[in-house]
């Protein structure tokens, strides 16, 4: 039963929310509680190298050059016998996975991560898989990285069921120039990550409301971004951040992400659209950097301005992303 097999390499994008995905109605499919919009980080990503190899007698994980610890191999492990019971394989798989951004801080590395490790995966076993089932398959490994196959500004719908749970482009990567800033508050891998803070999410009385209400902001993100509105854009991009991290902090056991300078930041962003008429909106995930989402032109000055306000501050930043994609073998 084992296929032909053999290696690929596959480079997949970061991204970042812009109406969260938190909590799952059902947790081991990892269908969402609501749909979710996002947009592909091009400068942040993860290249994966899968060789299925008849030798092995395990599957092999390195990260960045080093070999994992075994809850990370263990997590690979899981998602490569999913792939094992698709594609009717029995091959174990060495698989090399490298970073360009720092893991654990509020940047969605495992989105990246699922995503082209489903990818490399699938091209190394020389099989052709639609752009709709490698995020449905990337979704079984962490969520949001369903949004990270599909290129640019890309929608999950949330669906009721393993097939119609995926993600899809709605407007492409070069349809509106918006910048990420993402302002790095803390390099610590996070205390909570975000598989576990789904399983609390149920237990805020507020996610029931967040969740009711996520489809108005869907069509109102979506609307915004299509008509490159960004009033309107970065006033329910804020919102929903707000309401996500409402739902963390009301959550048994509460989880704060937000540290004393997020949230200085936050204000800071909220000032500078005002005041100077800049075209920046805040959000943050699961970790307390701040993602400081501009329009191209204003980047400039959100940084100095993010640098005057911080003092010395790391400050990655990039511009829309293109889908996964399998790499030329040289
Ligand atoms: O895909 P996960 O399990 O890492 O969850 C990501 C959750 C948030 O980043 C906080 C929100 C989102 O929609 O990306």
């Amino acid at each position: 039963m084992t296929k032909v097999a053999g290696s690929a390499t596959a480079r997949a994008h970061s991204n970042i929310a812009f109406v969260k995905y938190w909590g799952n109605r059902d947790q081991g499919l990892r269908l969402p509680a609501n749909a979710s919009i996002s947009m592909n980080l091009a400068d942040l990503h993860t290249t994966t190298a899968v060789e299925w190899n008849s030798g092995l007698d395990a599957d092999t994980l390195t990260i960045n050059g080093a070999i994992a610890n075994e809850t990370a191999r263990m997590r690979v492990e899981n998602h490569l016998d999913t792939l094992r019971a698709r594609f009717e394989t029995d091959r174990f798989a060495r698989v090399d996975s490298r970073n360009n951004f720092p893991m654990g801080t509020g940047i969605a590395s495992s989105a990246s991560a699922f995503a082209a490790l489903t990818t490399a995966a699938c091209a190394a076993l020389n099989t052709t898989v639609s752009e709709r089932e490698l995020s449905i398959l990337s979704r079984l490994g962490s969520g949001s990285a369903a949004r990270s196959i599909p290129p640019g500004f890309v929608e999950w719908h949330a669906g009721d069921s393993h097939e119609t749970s995926y993600a899809e482009t709605f407007a492409p990567a070069d349809h509106w120039k918006l910048v990420d800033l993402i302002a790095i508050v803390s390099r610590e891998h996070k205390r909570i990550g975000s598989s576990a803070g789904h399983e609390t999410a149920s237990s805020s009385i507020f996610q029931p409301a967040r969740v009711a209400s996520a489809a108005e902001r869907i069509a109102s993100v979506k609307t915004a971004i299509v008509g490159r509105d960004f009033e309107s854009f970065a006033e329910t991009v804020e919102a929903d951040s707000n309401l996500m991290h409402a739902v963390m902090m009301t959550s048994k056991p509460p989880l704060f992400y937000w540290e004393p300078l997020s949230l200085a930041i936050m204000e800071g962003v909220r000032r500078w659209r005002q005041d100077d008429k800049l075209m920046v909106c805040y959000t943050l995930d699961a970790g307390p950097n701040v993602h400081c989402i501009c329009a191209d032109g204003d980047a400039d000055a959100v940084a100095i301005r993010l640098r005057d306000l911080c003092g010395e501050i790391d400050i990655l930043r990039s511009g829309v992303g293109r889908g996964a994609h399998v790499l030329p073998t040289d």
